[in-house]
């Protein structure tokens, strides 16, 4: 039987090793072969197979409904202004008529719900400890959002393990016939806690500001990702800035280092102006799409959705 590495059947299939390792975990009772004690090697005609899986459920999302696009939105540094981007976004897409769910995956930090006004109740940890079911979770945002949070000042959920993070990855892409988009605001930083929601992402988008330090941790972000073997589309948005030249500025230098040393490319989303209108509307609890529609920020945020729905496959 001809084998070949799960290298050559991730890039076959057109997904990374997360991707990989989630399907062949969903798949080896029914596809024989997927369950096969060489680790690194699998059976072509089972790669076949798993391949006609996935592409069959891209065109008819399993049951006849097309797939959400899952968005993950990141950071290298803290602090740059990724859920005040992800609350307003997903508010935004909301408004415009997607069926947008939120899921704060800044596990044990999570913080959207406060943006957005709204009492999280029950969240993951409640979930993830078998208090709620997972509809249980699910509350109304903004703009006529779905949100799910990830529980605050909760130590358990920050050192959520191997196995939890898989089965809140699968419950997150088990959404994924319910609605359009599903946002998934990330934690900083490079570790698994933050590195395996953007896997299972179909895109990824990484906020930075100008600050010297958030570019150098843009760009770490974007190496582990693309090292670790994420192909998937990767956008920027620069935040916080004091003139559109400035972002670009940034942006041509992340976008030349990673098509330089890491071969992938980085496409531009957009930029977000520093705006006294982004804490005003922390202050009134309210997304600043919402409490400010004719601020500047908000208008450069309509520019943001505007270039993201471009990715997102076309409602019926
Ligand atoms: N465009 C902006 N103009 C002015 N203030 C902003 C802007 N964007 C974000 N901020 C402010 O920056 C602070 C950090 O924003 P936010 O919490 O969204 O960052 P974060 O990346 O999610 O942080 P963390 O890494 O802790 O999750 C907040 O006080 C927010 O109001
Ligand atoms: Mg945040």
């Amino acid at each position: 039987m001809e084998r070949i590495t799960t290298t050559e059947a991730a890039s076959r299939l057109g997904i990374d090793q997360a991707g990989l390792t989630r399907l062949l975990r969903q798949h080896k009772n029914s596809i024989p072969g997927l369950d096969s004690e060489e680790k690194d090697l699998l059976p072509v005609e089972a790669v076949d197979q798993l391949a006609q899986l996935v592409r069959n459920q891209g065109k008819a999302g399993g049951a006849g409904k097309q797939l959400a696009s899952v968005i993950a939105v990141t950071s290298g540094k803290g602090g740059v202004g990724k859920t005040s981007a992800s609350v307003n976004i997903a508010t935004e897409l909301s408004l415009r008529g997607h069926r947008t769910v939120l899921v704060d995956v800044d596990l044990g930090l999570a913080n959207a719900h406060i943006l957005a006004g709204k009492a999280p109740g029950k969240t993951l940890f409640d979930w993830l400890g078998g208090r709620a079911e997972f509809g249980e979770i699910v509350v109304d945002g903004p703009g006529g959002m779905k949100m799910i949070s990830g529980g605050s000042g909760v130590k358990e959920l920050a050192n959520l393990d191997e196995k939890g993070r898989i089965k809140l990855v699968d419950a997150i892409l088990a959404l994924r016939p319910h609605c359009d988009v599903v946002i998934l605001d990330t934690g900083a930083g490079i570790g698994s806690g933050v590195t395996d929601f953007v896997a299972a992402a179909d895109h990824t988008l990484v906020v930075t500001t100008s600050n010297f330090a958030a570019i150098a941790d843009a760009y770490g972000i974007v190496k582990v990702l693309v090292q670790g073997g994420y192909r998937k589309p990767l956008h920027l948005i620069v935040n916080r800035v004091r003139s559109p030249e400035e972002a670009e500025q940034v942006f041509k230098k992340l976008q030349g280092c990673t098509q330089r040393f890491l071969n992938h490319e980085l496409n531009w989303l957009g930029l977000l102006p520093e705006d006294h209108s982004v804490e005003g509307a922390v202050l009134q609890r309210t997304p600043f799409c919402e409490a400010y529609p004719a601020s500047v920020v908000t208008k450069y945020l309509k520019k943001v959705v505007s270039a993201l729905e471009r990715y997102l496959p076309k409602r019926s």
